[in-house]
C-alpha cells in the first residue's frame, strides 16, 4: 500500500475526492491531511473520515526553509510515500522538491502549459478560449511546469464567468485527480488526456 499525504489550504474538495477514492482494491490509502492555513475547511472533512490531520501555519515561519522543514518532519512522521497538493497555495522550493523528488503531484485549474499561476479562469475567458480544463502534474522546482500526468478538457460556454467556469473545471478536477493518483500509485506515469 502506498501512503498518501494530501496537502491543502482551503475547502479541500479535491482532498475529499482523493480520500474517498482510496478504498477497496486501490493501491494507496490516505494517511495525513495537512493544511498550511488554520481553519481550512478541509481539515474537518478529513477528521470526519478518520484521517490524521495536521496544521502547519506558514505565517509562523520567517522563511520558506523553516516552513518546509516542518512540512518534511510531518510527512516523515506519517511515512508518506506520495504527496498530493490539493489547493495548497504555497510555492515549494527546490530543497523540498528534491527531498521528495518524483513523489509530489499537483492539480492545476488550467490546460498547462497555458496559464500557470493564479486567476486561470479569468485569463482563459479574457483570451476568448473555447475550452478550459485541469492538469495533474509532477511537481518540480519550476512552478506549474513538471511533467504532465493527466489533463482533462471542458467547454467554455457563452456567458461564462470566472465562477461558472471554475465550478465546471472543479467538477472535472474531482474526476481527474483520483484517476491519475490511482495510475501513479500503480507505478504508471504515462499521461492521460480526456477526451
Ligand atoms: C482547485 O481549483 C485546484 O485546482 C487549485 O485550488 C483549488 C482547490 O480547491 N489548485 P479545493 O480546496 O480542492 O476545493
Amino acid at each position: 500500500m502506498k501512503r498518501v499525504a494530501i496537502l491543502i489550504g482551503g475547502s479541500g474538495s479535491n482532498m475529499v475526492a482523493l480520500a474517498d477514492s482510496m478504498v477497496g482494491d486501490h493501491p494507496a490509502r490516505p494517511v495525513l491531511v495537512l493544511s498550511h492555513r488554520p481553519g481550512a475547511g478541509g481539515l474537518e472533512k478529513a477528521a470526519a473520515r478518520g484521517i490524521a490531520t495536521a496544521m502547519i501555519d506558514h505565517r509562523a515561519f520567517s522563511d520558506r526553509a523553516g516552513f518546509e522543514a516542518a512540512l518534511t518532519a510531518g510527512l516523515e512522521k506519517a511515512a508518506a510515500d506520495v504527496i498530493c497538493l490539493a489547493g495548497f497555495m504555497r510555492v515549494l522550493t527546490a530543497g523540498f522538491v528534491t527531498r521528495w523528488a518524483g513523489r509530489i503531484l499537483n492539480i492545476h485549474p488550467s490546460l498547462l502549459p497555458a496559464y500557470p499561476g493564479l486567476d486561470t479562469h479569468a485569463r482563459a475567458l479574457a483570451a476568448g478560449d473555447a475550452e478550459a480544463g485541469c492538469t495533474v502534474h509532477e511537481v518540480t522546482a519550476d512552478l506549474d511546469s513538471g511533467p504532465i500526468l493527466g489533463q482533462a478538457r471542458v467547454p467554455i460556454h457563452p456567458g461564462d464567468t470566472p465562477d461558472t467556469l471554475a465550478a465546471r473545471v472543479l467538477k472535472m478536477e474531482h474526476r481527474l485527480y483520483p484517476a491519475v493518483l490511482r495510475r501513479f500509485a500503480e507505478g504508471d506515469r504515462r499521461p492521460v488526456f480526456w477526451p
